[in-house]
């Protein structure tokens, strides 16, 4: 009998992704995967148990053990600073981290206020540019608190680019890319070194085959 490998999904934007790329390397995940608000689906065919998280959870549910293998983006990974392994970039889900706010406006020089759901990531940004700033955390709707003087910047994800569009924001820096992650509990990786292997074979099959579409 083959161990089972439980595998933290991100909820909400990088699912659709995941789940694709694991259909594309063969994995039958059953039409729950499509519509469902479970939050553990169990696929006994594969031997995969999948808990379904919010996307910064991912890491720690994959540090403490209770999911052996996570899909996280480097946004996450970053912020979080989790002990785990990174195995592979699965290159889904593609967008960056940008500083943006107002147009035309210079950050306040007394205290200037940056609102992120990533304040490590915003906080070691601006001490490597020498900039002293106060960082204002807030978990969503980023884009608000420029608009609404709460924040003279914010850091952010950008994906399409439409959110900072339609809000009327423009970009200033960009930050680093992201791409989303295959992580892995290390002692996982010891004791079920040859199902992830497998894992990991599979998908980067995939990726090498996008890559020759791509050229
Ligand atoms: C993310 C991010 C931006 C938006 C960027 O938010 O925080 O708000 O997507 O995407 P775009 O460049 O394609 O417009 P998310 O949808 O994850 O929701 P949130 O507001 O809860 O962070």
């Amino acid at each position: 009998m083959k161990d089972i490998l439980t595998i933290a999904m991100p909820k909400g934007r990088i699912f659709e992704d995941a789940v694709e790329l694991l259909r594309q390397a063969g994995f039958r995940l059953p039409p729950e995967f499509d519509d469902s608000r479970k939050l553990i689906i169990d696929v006994p065919e594969e031997s995969f148990r999948f808990i379904l998280a919010k996307p910064m959870d991912v890491p720690t549910y994959v540090e403490h053990g209770v999911a052996d293998i996570g899909i996280a983006g480097k946004d996450v990974m970053l912020e979080e600073e989790r002990v785990v392994y990174e195995l592979l970039d699965l290159k889904i889900s593609a967008c960056y981290l940008a500083v943006a706010g107002l147009p035309n406006t210079k950050m306040n020089l007394i205290a200037p206020k940056v609102a992120t759901k990533y304040p490590n990531v915003a906080a070691a940004y601006f001490r490597e540019q020498g900039e002293q700033v106060e960082i204002i955390k807030l978990n969503g709707s980023i884009e608000l608190a420029p608009l609404i003087g709460l924040a003279d910047r914010i850091v952010d994800i950008v994906s399409t680019g439409r959110t900072l569009k339609e809000n009327g924001l423009v970009e200033y820096e960009r930050i680093v890319d992201i791409t989303s992650r295959l992580i892995v509990n290390p002692a996982s990786f010891r004791m079920k070194d040859e199902r992830i292997s497998e894992l990991v074979e599979r998908l980067s099959e995939v990726k090498r085959l996008q890559s020759f579409e791509t050229l």
